[in-house]
């Protein structure tokens, strides 16, 4: 049998690397270039693909907004008629051909198009909690999700010591994990998982988090079922859905009471927290597939209307230029849908 011998200096790098991998890395800015290096090296690169949310489809629908959000925020998105909306349903991930059969995660992204030009920008997931708090724990998890050049695979040890250090990074997979597969992009909640303010006339600032919900319900197929569908069923899907009239999402708001955690994308406001409708988001058309208006967009959260306003949550900001850097690099290799 062959045996591993490792020297004294080699066992000590190991343990350093381990370790460092392990601790909550320093708050220092993760620089955007060297986060995509990373999403590459773990995920694989797909050129022309998004780094994360790379298998989607582009949309067209329109939001109405409710007088319960007019009386909480002076965003124009909430006058109560009918907004334009470029909506980017997509299967999380790097793959562009990743199963539409899987228990992981769905995306839905939205750019509402105001009047005079101004945009509101988000990127929503089907889980309550996203799978870091800070931007420098992100970038940690994915570097210790990288594969080992000999086996390919993430090597289990730098898997294990940096999730036993931040065990909020397994959140996200245990939701996944603990529910079914979606039976259509249309039929799972989508959450915003970061706090916003939300300031009206008077001045007033609500903090809440907030969810879209599917009108018609939550749908979700059993083990069986999903095998069945096969890998790609998602985007036709979509198309019957959307001509018999059925995909529409209630945007709704949790508030947020005074002393509650708003600043992590990991935890969500406690159970029970008053919700507030916001609106209805009708999806009324879907693109050709690699077609459509959301190719040079990408989502970010810092793109707001007048009236809302980010929280302290650290990972809002953080998501800015990464994704201005994800669309220059997808751009210049030809984007693909
Ligand atoms: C610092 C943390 C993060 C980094 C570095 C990051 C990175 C990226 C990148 C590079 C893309 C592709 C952008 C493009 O090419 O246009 C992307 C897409 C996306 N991200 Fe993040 N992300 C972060 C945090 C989050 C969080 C907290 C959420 C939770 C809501 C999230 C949800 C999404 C969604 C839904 C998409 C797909 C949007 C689409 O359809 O284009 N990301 N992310």
């Amino acid at each position: 049998m062959k045996q591993f011998a490792l020297s004294a200096s080699a066992f000590a790098t190991a343990m350093f690397s381990l370790h460092a991998l392990a601790q909550s890395p320093a708050a220092a800015p993760v620089d955007p270039n060297t986060f995509l290096n990373q999403f590459e090296s773990s995920f694989g690169k797909f050129e022309g693909f998004r780094r994360s949310g790379a298998k989607g489809i582009c949309a067209m629908g329109d939001f109405v907004g409710t007088a319960e959000a007019r009386a909480l925020s002076t965003a124009s998105a909430f006058s109560g008629k009918p907004v334009p909306v470029v909506v980017r349903f997509s299967v999380g991930g790097a793959n562009p051909k990743a199963p539409d059969n899987a228990k992981s995660q769905r995306n839905l992204a939205l750019q509402f198009n105001l009047p005079n030009g101004e945009l509101w920008q988000m990127g929503n997931i089907s889980a309550p909690v996203f799978g870091a708090s800070s931007p420098q724990q992100f970038f940690g998890r994915l570097a210790s999700l990288q594969p080992d050049p000999a086996t390919k695979m993430p090597d289990p040890a730098k898997v294990k010591a940096f999730a036993d250090a931040n065990p909020e990074v397994l959140l996200q997979g245990k939701y996944f994990a603990s529910q079914p597969v979606p039976a259509s992009f249309s039929t799972v909640n989508y959450w915003g998982v970061h706090a916003f303010g939300f300031v009206n006339s008077s001045g007033a600032r609500q903090f809440g988090k907030w969810i879209f919900e599917p009108v018609g319900g939550i749908q979700g197929l059993s083990d069986e079922e999903a095998k069945a569908k096969g890998p790609s069923f998602l985007f036709d899907d979509l198309r019957q859905r959307v001509k018999d009239g059925k995909v529409a999402f209630n945007f709704n708001l949790e508030l947020a009471q005074a002393d509650d955690k708003i600043d992590s994308a990991t935890v969500p406001l406690p159970e029970g927290r008053k919700k507030i409708n916001l609106g209805t988001l009708k999806v009324t058309s879907v693109s050709e597939d690699a077609a459509g208006s959301c190719l040079t967009i990408t989502f970010n959260p810092m793109v707001l209307p007048k009236g809302v306003e980010p929280s302290a949550d650290p990972m809002i900001a953080a998501r800015a230029a990464p994704y201005g850097i994800g669309l220059s690099r997808r751009l210049t290799e030809g984007a693909k849908q």
